[in-house]
């Protein structure tokens, strides 16, 4: 029998499978449920200090495609494809001091298996500092295995929370140095997609003493207009706002920012997140390089927390590694990294010379136009 278990930033894991932090994680009896089905681990909705009030409505919807035509739609009809998530839901509408008990009897439930808090705090100046050091130690105490720290929420308005931290290289640094002061348990950072380029942000949060990046949350998006009604398809009085995209159609573009990182960090641990449903989804993150990764929008759409998308993991990871002999994820882990390159590194006919852009004959770039001879 294959041993799916893993050791990732120092935590020994029953198998390489998350819940992400999302609607499965936002409760004691969901988590607990999660863990009955297998998962090895759940990152919690994320837990704030404050209360928030969701928008009125609807927070979430799911993108599908007409099997047998191009239509796009969120409205629910038979014989369709899911192509995505779309969401504006704010953090855990439940404070810390809702949570804390629940982490204690959820720790003490399933001692082995893994709990990782997701906070976030406001970073503006040192007192919202010190309020993500008291929702660090508070969780500490309740026997969390780790932290993941939102830097990643696309729909925060204050320019000092979500993804605006994420944004902010120096807020990277002081907020994961902050946490990192206080924290006895490793630290995760979850970075946004939504910058020009994400190793720098990941720098900042190395720098300031993170143990890992989980990568990526939701894409900033918004949902398509109603041909018919001329109202965006998710709208409250006709009004949206920026939401994000998750689910299948952001696969390739979290491998993409997956596969920067792990060119620009070697030896560095990373949790890959982005439209997993299935083992061959999970494997391009893990041959990226990723330890562990983390599902959200699949589990939504099982029963809530996935009791068939962990089953269907698990199952496929373990086939993966007897056909091929593999005894342990480390096997495998990463050997792929190496061929993602540059364009210029991709080879060419042989017949032709690859000039990258750079001289006056190549490809896309017109030959300057004769100088006329002026005797
Ligand atoms: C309804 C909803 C709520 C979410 N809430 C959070 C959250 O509180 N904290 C967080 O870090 N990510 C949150 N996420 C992002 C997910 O954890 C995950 O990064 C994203 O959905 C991409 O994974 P997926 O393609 O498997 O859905 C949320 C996603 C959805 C769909």
């Amino acid at each position: 029998m294959a041993d799916l278990s893993t050791t990732f930033t120092g935590i020994r894991f029953p198998n390489p499978f998350l819940l992400a932090s999302a609607p499965p994680t936002e409760s004691d009896s969901n988590i607990m449920r999660a863990f009955e089905a297998g998962w090895g681990g759940v990152v919690t909705k994320t837990i704030g200090l404050h209360p928030v009030v969701n928008v009125k409505g609807p927070k979430t919807k799911f993108l599908r495609a007409d099997n047998s035509d191009v239509r796009l739609s969120m409205s629910k009809r038979p014989n369709t494809t899911l192509v995505a998530s779309w969401n504006w839901e704010l953090i855990s509408d439940k404070t810390v001091d809702w949570w804390i008990p629940r982490l204690e009897k959820i720790k003490k439930a399933y001692p082995d298996r893994i709990l990782i808090a997701s906070i976030m705090a406001g970073s503006g100046n040192d007192k919202e500092l010190r309020n993500w050091q008291a929702l660090t130690t508070m969780c500490q105490d309740a026997g969390v295995d780790g932290f993941e720290l939102n830097f990643s929420c696309p729909h925060m308005d204050r320019i000092d929370m979500g993804s605006n931290v994420g944004k902010d290289k120096v807020l990277c640094s002081v907020v994961t140095m902050a946490v990192k002061e206080v924290a006895k348990v490793p630290v995760w950072v979850k970075l946004t997609p939504a910058t020009a380029n994400i190793v720098e942000e990941a720098e900042a949060s190395f720098r300031g003493g993170a143990d890992a990046i989980s990568s990526s949350n939701t894409f900033p998006s918004l949902p398509l207009i109603d041909p018919n009604t001329l109202d965006f398809e998710m709208n409250v009085e006709g009004y949206v706002s920026s939401g994000g995209l998750g689910g299948p159609a952001i696969l390739p573009l979290s491998l993409a920012k997956m596969a920067q990182l792990m060119k620009a960090f070697s030896g560095k641990a990373f949790s890959g997140i982005g439209g997993i449903s299935n083992f061959d989804h999970a494997l391009s993150y893990f041959l990226l390089g990723c330890g562990t990764v983390q599902v959200c929008t699949a589990a939504m759409l099982d029963s809530a927390i996935g009791p068939n998308v962990i089953k269907a993991l698990t199952a496929g990871m373990t086939e993966f590694m007897e056909k091929r002999g593999y005894a342990s994820a480390d096997d495998f882990r990463g050997i792929r990294r190496d061929r993602v390159v540059a364009h210029s590194q991709i080879k060419r006919p042989e017949q032709l010379e690859y000039h990258g852009g750079y001289e006056d004959d190549v490809e896309g770039y017109a030959k300057p136009a004769e100088q006329p001879v002026t005797a």
